[in-house]
């Protein structure tokens, strides 16, 4: 069995979404069984097959509802009790309160929701924003499973047991789910996102007992129905089937084993502690408190709010610090009522006092720091203020030094450019795949890096490459491979440093099939791989098999390569943009690093870190990262599943809409990913074409992956261009959505979505779609034809996407190398001189003139135009015809680096002459 990995049945299922989150099906049955119940009890004509509904329904829902603590087992066995006195206006009042109570989640803050008997408030207090809440507010409430050999008829005096321990001076409320099996212990975990941690009793059996069809489904879907083994001590396997699912869940084991023996094992090496057959359930009690607050624990935010407090008098410079200058002041008062308080009181430069320095961190931010990094699977965490547009700086500049050779994606983020300027590596532009009818790239295929790798080290030159720089996933949702490309790149340099823009993709480590393809999750699995002796063996068959072959064999670029298990070092660098996934406050972004070597670079990468970082650096800012961690790692799992849930709900529900499929589509995963990056061959994430377990070995082994929550909606069959789209949407419907291009918009599911957000947004598309066929009902032939060239324009006479040419030999080293890099910085500074540049209009006949017969068109500064965002031109690349194309084709206003007035900036022909790159 493999929680992890594989789905042993074929399990086509209707509601896919389930398999993210399992939660609002739930609440969708609870739904169901209470409309059921009011009509049972209501309508007595039909109370018969009425009453056979709610049989149908109840007897799904109860075995599903022992995966949860509410509504337990008392309200349930009510419940049954109703049903079977026929009591059917008691059951529907019980029911509609269960119901209800699991929407709002109620039941984590008002007692009188476990009771059957008491009335439930009016008022969720959860929905409310939290200053117009009651004030005393709720403990924070999670729950624990507890797996058990025990007779289940004692399992009430178990939990009486540990609920006796509560105190009032406890910081969190937890409530327990019992569990007798492997099976119904792993589906708990799978399930149920309020779990925060797991006691496991050793010597409980593998089988569920249960027989429900719907248990049974989703054991399937989960690749749970495979026979694990024997009754022998399932203990220690279930927690790590469990930690591999969610590393963040505490789990102990209580056993009768030898404990100091055990306890010295790397096999417990994710249980947080091993209790001693049975022990004090205090300890039990006091240890799972322990293990929540650890994560509760935010230490700079919180002291940032005992700071707040403290009346302090402030003789620095930062005026709006305590709000005095704000507070007192006839004309900008309402900024103070628009913030609020606490915003100004928490305001301030200072680094003691309770507070700490971001740029030499001893305090409060180094153990924000270092429970961020703990909390993502990194060795260590930097915050940055400046988003990842500076983090990106920091990491290539503190790798990196003049001269060196980085191979990137020449479609990543303006700031790895810039990086490149800064630090004097030679950019080395590798293309993504193309996806020309829609305007944008994918990824950059693996071959084409290990080509690259495989040219450089033919002329000697794989010393200098330092980076390999990639997006992940990219703007549009294409998920590399991370294990497997850092794989085979450090079978040809194993040294090598890899850093992964995951500026949109900061959650991924909380979801455990997003995890698997973050840069994180790979560093933790390679990292694990290779000290496997297993790994040693397969490596000496693997040199075996390539022994004979020359460096330079064509064949080592679709060979599987392995790397040395004794040389290779896991050197990975992670930002993301913490704003842009998580609850972060604009700008708010972090780096994790995974760097066996980082002693080797930890000085330059300080360097760099205090280079571009604010010497007053905002402290909600940092407060807000510390905060999101937290987060994160308490009801991440939760919210990154439902919301992929949300968004594989929204693609299948727009698809098959009769009306609104046939103009606004979701491009499905077949659209986005080319066939030869696809070799699971799966198409969409719907069933009945897409099961489960296809999904999940697409997303284990694919090159590519397209990530469900990035939903490129195409619009060009609407006659909408992706900008007018965005605008319409917005000024209409009040709908905001990420990016565009040329066809399509991006819309983005993020940790925030609700169905409601879903429902309104196919809500519009069904208006618009609804008087597109209104229109086209009453037009004539003339109007008709004009709208289907409108979408012929916007769909198939689509640009052609103009890859990075060349650098100008003037930038080379060597013209005649059949390597790429170039100097970068020199050409970009070159532009400094005024006299070494001239300006030529776009349109003018002297750019196809000197096209054709030059002398060559050489770019004198970076050219990016939004959409699509990458740079079209870089300072010192020859430029091409198909660039010159692209742009008079283009239709967007935003271009950075272009003024249409003056021209294209190029530098001149006889500023091209001899250069001399140490010199810059
Ligand atoms: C791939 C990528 N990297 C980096 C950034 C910059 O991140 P930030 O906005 O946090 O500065 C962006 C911004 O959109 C991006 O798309």
């Amino acid at each position: 069995m493999n929680l992890n990995v594989t789905i042993n049945k074929d399990s086509h299922s209707r509601s896919v979404d389930e398999f993210f989150f399992a939660g609002d099906a739930r609440h969708d049955r609870w739904r169901e069984l209470n409309s059921a119940a009011h009509r049972w009890a209501a309508d007595g004509r039909s109370k018969e097959g009425a009453r056979e509904r709610v049989q149908k329904i109840l007897a799904e829902l109860s075995p599903m509802e022992e995966f949860w603590a509410y509504p337990g087992p008392a309200l349930m066995r009510t419940l049954r009790e109703a049903f079977d006195s026929q009591n059917a206006a008691v059951f529907a009042r019980l029911a509609q309160k269960v119901g209800r109570s699991l929407l709002s989640g109620n039941y984590r803050t008002d007692s009188a929701d476990w009771d059957a008997l008491l009335e439930a408030s009016l008022q969720p207090t959860e929905a409310l924003p939290p200053d117009v809440q009651d004030a005393t507010g709720g403990k924070p409430y999670f729950e624990v499973l507890i797996v058990t050999p025990n007779d289940p008829a004692r399992w009430e005096e178990g939990r009486r047991q540990l609920y006796r321990l509560r105190r009032p001076d406890d910081p969190f409320l937890y409530h327990v789910v019992q569990v007798g099996s492997f099976e119904d212990a792993a589906l708990a975990a799978v399930l149920n996102g309020d779990l925060q941690a797991v006691v496991i009793y050793d010597g409980f059996d593998f089988e569920t007992h249960h027989d429900a069809p719907l248990l049974r489904a989703h054991l399937s879907r989960y690749g749970l129905d495979d026979v694990f083994g024997d009754g022998a001590a399932l203990g220690v396997p279930l927690a790590r089937a469990i930690k591999n699912w969610r590393p963040e869940l505490d789990i102990y084991l209580i056993t009768d084993r030898s404990v100091e023996e055990l306890a010295g094992t790397e096999e417990v090496s994710g249980i947080r502690r091993i209790f001693y057959d049975v022990e004090e359930a205090l300890e039990i009690h006091l240890s799972i408190m322990d293990g929540v607050n650890d994560r509760y624990r935010t230490p700079y935010f919180s002291n940032l709010k005992t700071y707040a407090q403290r009346p302090m008098g402030t003789f620095h410079a930062l005026p709006i610090a305590r709000g005095k200058s704000v507070f007192r002041s006839n004309w900008i008062r309402d900024m103070g009522h628009f913030y609020g308080t606490n915003i100004f009181l928490a305001e301030s430069s200072a680094t003691t006092g309770g507070l700490d320095s971001l740029l030499e961190p001893t305090n409060n931010i180094k153990l924000a720091q270092e429970r961020t990094a703990k909390a993502f699977g990194a060795q260590r965490a930097y915050f940055a203020t400046n988003g990842t547009s500076t983090s990106n700086k920091i990491v290539v500049q503190g790798l990196c030094a003049p001269g060196d050779i980085v191979i990137v994606d020449r479609n990543c983020h303006k700031s790895h450019h810039y990086g490149f300027v800064l630090s004097g590596a030679q950019p080395y532009y590798v293309e993504a795949f193309p996806l020309t009818e829609f305007s944008m790239y994918g990824g950059v295929p693996m071959r084409t890096i290990k080509k690259a790798l495989l040219d450089l080290r033919a002329e000697g030159k794989l010393d200098r490459v330092k980076l390999i720089d990639m997006t992940n996933c990219t703007f549009d949702g294409h998920m590399y491979n991370p294990r497997r490309l850092m794989e085979e790149c450090l079978a040809i340099k194993p040294d090598l440093a890899f850093i992964w823009d995951e500026a949109w993709f900061g959650f991924a480590y909380f979801s455990p099939l997003h995890r698997k393809r973050c840069a994180m999750g790979a560093a933790k699995a390679l990292s694990e791989k290779y000290r496997d002796p297993a790994y040693r063996k397969a490596y000496e068959k693997h040199r075996a098999e390539i022994g004979s072959l020359d460096d330079s064999d064509p064949k080592l670029i679709d060979m599987h390569l392995l790397p040395d298990p004794d040389k290779v070092r896991i050197r990975v660098y992670q930002t993301n943009s913490t704003h842009k996934s998580m609850s972060a406050f604009r700008q708010g972004s972090m780096i994790l690093i995974w760097d066996e070597d980082f002693h080797h670079v930890e000085g330059t990468f300080q360097e760099a870190f205090l280079a571009h970082t604010s010497t007053s650096p905002n402290l909600q800012l940092i407060a807000s990262l510390d905060v999101a961690r937290r987060q994160m790692e308490l009801e991440g799992y939760e919210l990154t599943m439902r919301m992929t849930g949300l968004a594989v709900e929204l693609r299948s529900r727009i698809n098959t809409h009769p009306v609104i499929s046939k103009y606004f589509r979701v491009a499905t995963p077949e659209q986005m990913i080319p066939a030869e990056f696809r070799k699971s061959g799966i198409q969409d994430y719907d069933p009945p074409r897409t099961n489960w377990r296809d999904v999940t070995t697409a997303w284990e082994e694919d090159e590519f992956a397209l990530d469900p929550t990035r939903i490129t909606l195409l619009c060009g069959a609407a006659g909408f261009d992706g900008t007018q789209f965005k605008g319409l949407l917005a000024d209409r419907f009040d709908v905001q959505i990420n990016k565009t291009s040329r066809n399509s918009i991006l819309v983005q599911i993020n940790i925030n979505n609700t169905r409601a957000d879903a429902a309104h947004l196919i809500k519009c598309l069904n208006e618009l779609a609804h008087e597109i066929e209104n229109r086209k009902r009453r037009e004539d032939d003339d109007a008709r034809e004009a709208f289907a060239a409108r979408v012929r324009s916007l769909t198939i006479d689509v640009p052609d996407l103009p890859n990075f040419s060349a650098f100008h030999d003037a930038f080379r080293d060597n013209a005649a190398s059949a390597t790429s890099e170039g100097h970068m910085r020199a050409a970009f500074f070159k532009a400094y001189d005024e006299k070494a540049c001239e300006y030529v209009k776009l349109s003018s006949p002297e750019i196809d003139e000197r096209l054709k017969n030059g002398p060559p068109l050489v770019s004198a500064n970076f050219v990016i135009p939004y959409p699509p965002g990458f740079p079209i031109m870089v300072p010192g690349q020859v430029i091409q015809p198909d660039t010159i194309t692209f742009m008079r084709k283009l239709d967007v206003k935003e271009i950075h680096g272009y003024q249409a007035a003056r021209g294209i900036k190029l530098l001149k022909p006889d500023a091209l002459k001899a250069q001399d790159h140490r010199s810059r």
